[in-house]
Parts: structure tokens; C-alpha cells; sequence
């Protein structure tokens, strides 16, 4: 594996760790993954292309394939592109999220993605925000963080993001949805989400995110991943 320093921010949907990792990636002036959003396309190509959902050697040949590009815009909001079609909008709905969760049960799907996830380890170094980002994708990370806030609050900050984003949603029905995207993350057979053995726990519950950044940060200077 790459010598590249990789701080890995695992948890459940809506802790954070999106944001969490955004911020110290730019901090530090690393490279970002955003692993969800892989399997979010991976979906997302999948029903394009006409996949079956439960089509796991298409989804498979898929993910080593498909076609995309993560790139920034003047107003530092991220674009995703799929093809030639940005998708990013698209790709932040639960409907996305709910498939990905889908494809991603599914062992050659995660094989397929392993390496792709590996090459974004890059100089200067690389944060990485995922489910099982410490425990396989990047096992010896010197720093790994497992971000965790609790139900009610992972469901009203997810609310507030995509309202803020004008989208049309239903509290009740979000936090209905995370619960079940959670239990089918946490108890697949293949790399469930939990934290790695090394990984630092961390409550967000509470805390502002300049809190939580804070705290990452700390953690990386203790580890000396930069001076
Ligand atoms: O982080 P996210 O909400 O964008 O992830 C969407 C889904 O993708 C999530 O519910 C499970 C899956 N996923 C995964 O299995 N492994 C990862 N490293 C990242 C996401």
C-alpha cells in the first residue's frame, strides 16, 4: 500500500462526516474521497444503464467502468459528473442514498470499488469519508475517526441540509429512512459499518462542526500527520 497519510472519517449517515471531512481536507490541503458518492453513481448508473437492482455481476463490471469526474466550481460547491451529465443534485437525494446502500451489499460491487477507492490516495495526503474506510479500505491509516451523533440529531441535521438545498422532505419520513439505510449499512455480511479496532470515537451530538473540526485536527497534529 501507498506510503500517502490517509485520516479516515467513518460513521452512520447524517454524523457529519461529509462536511467533517470537507473542512480537513481543505484545512490541510489533502486530497478528498467521498466514497459514498461512488456507490451513489454506482446506483445511479446502474438504473441508467437499465440494471436490475439485485444484478450484482452488472453493477459489478459497472463499477469498474462507469465514467465519472468530481470537480469544483467557482463557488466551491462540488460537481459530480457522470458521463457527461452533473449529477450532484441528483445524487443528494434519499432515493440515491437508499440505492447505494443497496448496491452496496453486494461482495464483487465492493471488490469492484476497492481499488478505485485506493488510487485517491495521492501526495499530499488524503481524508477519506465512508463506512469502512479505517477497517478495509485504508487498514493502516495513522489516524481513523469514528463519528457518531445520535438518531434524532443525525435526522434533523440531514433535514436542514436539504431543505437548505430546496428540497421537499418529510422529517418523519427521513428519519424512517435513515434508520432503515443504518440497520441494512451496519448488518450486511461484507464490510459492515463499525468501527475499525484503532479508531477514535467520536460524539458529535451537541457539538458545532467547528467543534468537532477542532477535535479532528488536534488528533492529526498529536499524530504528527502535519507541523
Ligand atoms: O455516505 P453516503 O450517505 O453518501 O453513503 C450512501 C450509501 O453508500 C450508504 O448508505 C452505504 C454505502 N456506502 C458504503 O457501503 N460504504 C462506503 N464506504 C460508503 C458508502
Amino acid at each position: 500500500m501507498s506510503s500517502v497519510p490517509v485520516l479516515t472519517i467513518d460513521g452512520p449517515s447524517g454524523s457529519g462526516k461529509g462536511t467533517l471531512a470537507r473542512r480537513v481536507a481543505e484545512k490541510l490541503g489533502w486530497n478528498l474521497l467521498d466514497s459514498g458518492a461512488l456507490y451513489r453513481l454506482l446506483a445511479l448508473a446502474g438504473s441508467r444503464y437499465g440494471l436490475e437492482p439485485h444484478d450484482e455481476a452488472g453493477h459489478a463490471a459497472l463499477a469498474g467502468t462507469m465514467n465519472i469526474r468530481f470537480s469544483g466550481d467557482a463557488s466551491g460547491e462540488e460537481q459530480i459528473w457522470l458521463g457527461n451529465d452533473e449529477v450532484s443534485r441528483e445524487l443528494r437525494t434519499e432515493t440515491a442514498g437508499e440505492g447505494a446502500s443497496r448496491v452496496a451489499v453486494m461482495p464483487s460491487v465492493r471488490a469492484a470499488l476497492t481499488e478505485r477507492q485506493r488510487q485517491f490516495a495521492q501526495e499530499p495526503g488524503l481524508v477519506a469519508d465512508g463506512r469502512d474506510m479505517g477497517t478495509v479500505i485504508f487498514p493502516d491509516a495513522p489516524l481513523k475517526i469514528f463519528l457518531t451523533a445520535s438518531a434524532e440529531e443525525r435526522a434533523s441535521r440531514r433535514y436542514k441540509q436539504l431543505k437548505g438545498k430546496g428540497f421537499d422532505v418529510s422529517l418523519a419520513a427521513l428519519s424512517q429512512e435513515l434508520a432503515e439505510r443504518d440497520h441494512r449499512d451496519a448488518n450486511r455480511a461484507v464490510s459492515p459499518l463499525k468501527p475499525a479496532d484503532d479508531a477514535e470515537l467520536l460524539d458529535s451530538t451537541g457539538l458545532s462542526i467547528e467543534q468537532v473540526e477542532q477535535a479532528v485536527l488536534a488528533l492529526a497534529k498529536a499524530r504528527q500527520l502535519f507541523r
